[in-house]
């Protein structure tokens, strides 16, 4: 028999956007995130547009990724754009210190990753350099990538781009406190004013800047940065990683017991705690919440996938990354307030990635499918859930079995997504609809028999959406049973 969980979905007191930009993606020149993933420039074996594959655009535009943030991470704080404009043969080669110590090519500059972005129908994120690179630096890079005149506009012309593009948001470094060169909070917030102060958009048009937040439980760094450095800025990021063990992450990212799968799962859940401690530091400073918490840097990360490079940060992508990330975008909703954006860490190849690719193969993770099925969230409105669940617990680690989310989007129809973190018992959940009568149910739903079960080049289709009729709606009653280890998304009508 299954366990029981009740809930009430308050339709009638709609709350915040789900922003679109929850669903931002991080590509950061990191092993094989950008050359080989996503660019191929002249290998006729792999059919590309303008040098970057047409599997993996293909599949991303499929998702709709509103926002890339880029060159980094760690990079972006060593990165010289003027490096990466001009002739591909002339640019320097240069060593990619943080990841892997393998040459960096400077073939995917500032024109290229706009064309990535342009060919995904995302916008671009893009982060400065404050670690090595001087204010000057960074605002000639916003000049020439924003400005319709002038000679750095007339500079861009002649590497091929006449019309300036929009850069909606500039990052301000990266990680200050570590690679983005080891700064005391008091230090970085400081810094950061002086670099935003350089940032300008030109008339009529606005950049957002993100400044560089905490690592995870950092709490002092938030206070310092909103303290000092409000004034100066849009956003301030947050950074967290769910990683069993500790640091250096060790844990497999396909061979794990029960416990490991718990692990993994509690340190997801983990996401709310930050949340809403890191946010209530906010509030005391911007009562307004007109400065959006970034999250730009989430996911799993494990050790790399035997045989591959340490610096190359390749892990595979199981069941269990599919309810991380299932986890994370219902948090994210509970946040919706004050979370605008965040950015899964990230694209292709690295960490938790939506794609793998091996040569000219390509495959789509579980943690992609997710993303495809939380689709209808995008600008849609957060509805309020209270729900009572199950807890789960194995050893240590605990956690409510049920994660659960709402949305109505803009033509009215209610989307619940519910992950059920237990691997061995299905959870029948019993809900409220306050506000909303719905005649029919429909879904979708990602589970595997094995916790770890994974897709690979000859078995892409283990872990993919299937029709979901666990779910049944009579009134304003919705009662679904969730398997065991499994992601739905509902939708009413
Ligand atoms: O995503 C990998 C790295 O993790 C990023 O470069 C850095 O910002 C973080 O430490």
């Amino acid at each position: 028999t299954a366990e029981a969980a009740t809930a009430t979905v308050r339709a009638d007191t709609p709350g915040p956007t789900y922003d679109r930009r929850i669903f931002t993606q991080f590509a950061e020149h990191l092993g094989t995130g950008i050359y080989g993933g996503l660019w191929v420039g002249n290998d006729r074996r792999i059919p590309n547009t303008r040098g970057f594959r047409n599997d993996v655009v293909g599949a991303l535009k499929e998702l709709g990724v509103p926002v890339i943030r880029w060159p980094g991470g760690c990079f972006a704080d060593e990165y010289h754009w003027r490096e990466g404009i001009g002739p591909k043969n002339k640019r320097p080669v240069k060593i990619n210190t943080h990841w892997g110590g393998v040459t960096e090519p400077n073939t995917v500059g500032t024109h290229e990753f706009m064309d990535l972005a342009e060919q995904i129908g995302a916008e671009a994120y893009v982060a400065g350099n404050v670690g090595n690179g001087t204010p000057q630096e960074m605002a000639e890079w916003v000049e020439y990538m924003t400005s319709p005149a002038g000679t750095l506009a007339e500079e861009r012309a002649r590497n091929g781009h006449k019309a300036p593009w929009k850069v909606p948001y500039f990052g301000v470094g990266n990680e200050l406190w570590g690679c983005g060169g080891n700064m005391r909070p008091e230090y970085a917030a400081d810094l950061t004013r002086r670099y935003a102060t350089f940032i300008k958009a030109p008339e009529g048009t606005r950049i957002l800047k993100i400044a560089a937040g905490a690592n995870v439980d950092d709490y002092k760094w938030t206070e310092t940065m909103i303290r000092e450095a409000a004034g100066q800025i849009d956003a301030l990021s947050l950074h967290y990683y769910t990683i069993p063990g500790s640091w250096p992450p060790r844990g497999s990212p396909t061979v794990f017991d029960e416990a490991g799968w718990a692990e993994t799962l509690a340190g997801a859940w983990k996401m709310d705690e930050l949340i809403t401690k890191h946010t209530a530091i906010m509030d005391k400073y911007d009562p307004q919440k007109r400065i959006w918490l970034a999250v730009d840097e989430w996911g799993t990360w494990y050790a790399q996938d035997p045989g591959t490079h340490p610096g190359f940060l390749r892990q595979q992508n199981s069941l269990r990354d599919a309810l991380v990330a299932a986890i994370h975008l219902n948090v994210f909703a509970k946040h919706a307030d004050r979370v605008k954006m965040t950015a899964i860490a990230q694209m292709v190849n690295v960490l938790q990635a939506m794609i793998l690719t091996d040569g000219p193969r390509m495959v789509k993770t579980p943690t992609y499918h997710v993303f495809k099925m939380y689709k209808p969230y995008m600008d849609a409105a957060v509805l309020p859930i209270e729900i009572k669940s199950p807890w789960y617990n194995k050893d240590q680690w605990t956690m409510p079995a049920i994660s659960a989310s709402a949305v109505r989007d803009k033509a009215g129809q209610v989307h619940v997504g519910l992950a059920n973190a237990d691997p061995n018992r299905s959870i029948t959940v019993t809900a409220t609809l306050t506000g909303v009568t719905a005649g029919t149910v429909s879904g979708q739903i990602v589970t595997a028999p094995a916790m770890n079960a994974i897709n690979t080049f000859d078995a892409p289709n283990t872990v993919v959406p299937a029709a979901f009729t666990g779910a049944q709606v009579a009134g304003n009653t919705l009662t679904v049973t969730l398997p065991a280890k499994s992601v739905v998304m509902l939708d009413l009508r």
